[in-house]
């Protein structure tokens, strides 16, 4: 059954697959039938191979996948998360006052803005200085976190830069110790606030930090427990912890880890960027989301970027997926939805247990513009592969007194999509070539290095300003994008057991390096490297 909603685009993949991109230029009206527009932002997707029937077919599957129900299920609060009982509800996160959201028939609404009432006064008290450490002042957060609990927060916070105004915001995620020593060299244990960022509050990299950095600051500080806060769901992990329940602030089981940035987990953000700037970027997630909700799905932004996934992954088998942000603030932007759609969408087996009847969700990847031009284009542009490349630009910066910089940012990055599309051809090459008074062999030879396939498809997210509340339509963007992609592969895009037999290993592996246990039973690889690293 899975496999039939497949076939009829797969046939006409087959139909269309060795056509040239370009040629499907000879419509005038492609660029605007092929992209889509979400308030100030637009989406080209005209650079691919995608064509009117192609089109008609994705957003088919779409219904045939019944992803508008599925959407609808989870707004309600449904436990769509099957296998481990929950709902849903980052979503929750970001909706406005009036809304309801129910679980288990109890409103969820209530609670949510108690929170963020509680976020926003420490947040002001920190800020202001009426929440001070033994010295003074907070001048730096530290946040310990790690996934969900970190690359959310690092993305945000290096991405609204121009909106920083509050104490200097650090993170701390690896467990290697090198982590947190560079982190808080230089800084006064006096004036600094640790926020332990743990949904379970159980996860070792970050308990371990922690014990770190308390430690560190015992070293200076009568009573480190004060200038520590935690965010997490687990208030008895928390209270045991010794940390004071008025600076806990709580989530529910029904976010996500790689959700919750929008929640108590972007303590730190509010704390960089001020409650007013936070409250713009859930104000963005919620644009967003309102278009996903209401949108027809031919003019949906979310589902359309969804669909240009899967026609490239599922579809055309091109299994990994470039993003190239044109914004050096976004440089976290990959990492980040390398967690989001990586953790959620690569899933070897269906909702039911069933094996899946495809690949799962893509390798993404990526770095900003133009830096990745002199890194790794050169195998985007020659190599044998074909990688979908999603590049992301503001039609302004920041920095008005440096336009000129910004022109040239945007005429690399329609350049690098343009040159992926466009080619150049041998006889093309040879033209170069000869004009620079090559012949014969060495002529041939030297074109034939200069030759681009070109045929390489990609998208274009073209955004305002990278303010508070584009930021929120952009992380909302690809957390819906990564919602429908799941449910039309047919997965659980909100569990994530493939993480949980290397942190059984490791905790095995601990009294082994410690030697108070021997190898055996470890594979023979195990053992050799055990026994060279303690040699
Ligand atoms: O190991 C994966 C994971 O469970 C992620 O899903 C999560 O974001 C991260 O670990 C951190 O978990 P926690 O917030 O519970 O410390």
């Amino acid at each position: 059954m899975t496999q039939n909603k497949w076939q009829a685009l797969r046939d006409h993949h087959a139909g269309v697959a060795a056509r040239g991109i370009m040629d499907l230029f000879a419509d005038p009206l492609r660029a605007g039938q092929f992209s889509v527009q979400a308030g100030e932002m637009m989406l080209d997707f005209s650079k691919t191979n995608i064509d009117a029937t192609g089109l008609a077919l994705l957003l088919h599957l779409a219904e045939q996948s019944r992803v508008a129900a599925k959407r609808d299920a989870m707004f309600a609060g449904d436990k769509i998360n099957v296998t481990e009982g929950r709902a849903v509800l980052h979503t929750a996160l970001r909706a406005p006052e009036g809304v309801k959201v129910m679980v288990d028939g109890v409103d969820q609404m209530p609670q949510v803005h108690a929170i963020r009432a509680r976020m926003t006064a420490f947040a002001e008290d920190v800020r202001s200085g009426r929440f001070t450490g033994q010295g003074g002042a907070i001048t730096d957060v530290v946040n310990i976190g790690i996934g969900g609990s970190d690359l959310g927060p690092v993305m945000a916070t290096a991405a609204l830069a121009p909106s920083h105004d509050g104490p200097r915001v650090h993170y701390v995620s690896n467990v290697d110790g090198a982590h947190i020593a560079d982190t808080l060299a230089g800084l006064n244990p006096e004036t600094t606030l640790v926020i332990v960022a743990s949904k379970t509050f159980t996860t070792i990299e970050t308990m371990t930090n922690a014990d770190t950095a308390k430690a560190w600051m015992a070293q200076k500080v009568a009573n480190p427990g004060a200038q520590f806060a935690a965010v997490s769901t687990a208030a008895d992990k928390t209270a045991a912890y010794g940390i004071d329940p008025a600076r806990v602030f709580g989530f529910e089981d029904w976010v996500g880890g790689r959700y919750s940035l929008w929640g108590p987990i972007g303590l730190a953000l509010m704390l960089a960027v001020g409650p007013e700037a936070f409250g713009e970027f859930l104000k963005g997630g919620r644009d967003m989301d309102e278009r996903f909700l209401s949108e027809p799905f031919a003019q949906n932004m979310p589902v359309l970027l969804a669909l240009v996934g899967i026609w490239h992954n599922q579809i055309c088998g091109h299994t990994t997926r470039a993003v190239l942000p044109y914004d050096q603030r976004l440089l976290r932007l990959p990492a980040y939805l390398q967690q989001l759609e990586m953790e959620s969408n690569g899933k070897r087996v269906a909702m039911d247990g069933s094996d899946l009847q495809t690949e799962s969700g893509p390798v993404v990847w990526g770095e900003p513009g133009t830096n990745g031009q002199h890194a790794f284009y050169q195998l985007i542009h020659q190599g044998t592969r074909t990688v979908p490349c999603e590049f992301l630009v503001a039609k302004q910066g920041h920095e008005l007194e440096l336009a000129h910089q910004h022109l040239l940012l945007v005429a690399n990055c329609l350049a690098q999509s343009e040159a992926l599309m466009r080619g150049r051809s041998l006889a093309e090459a040879t033209e170069i070539m000869a004009k620079k008074g090559l012949t014969g062999t060495e002529l041939d030879m030297q074109a034939r290095h200069r030759v681009f396939p070109g045929n390489r498809p990609s998208t274009t997210l073209v955004y305002p300003k990278l303010t508070p509340f584009v930021l929120g339509q952009i992380v909302a963007l690809y957390e819906q994008r990564v919602f429908v992609e799941g449910v039309i592969l047919g997965i659980n895009s909100f569990d994530q057991w493939g993480v949980e037999l290397g942190k059984e290993l490791a905790l095995a592996l601990q009294p082994i390096l410690e030697g108070k246990q021997g190898t055996a039973g470890k594979d023979g690889s195990t053992a050799a490297l055990v026994k060279f690293l303690k040699s």
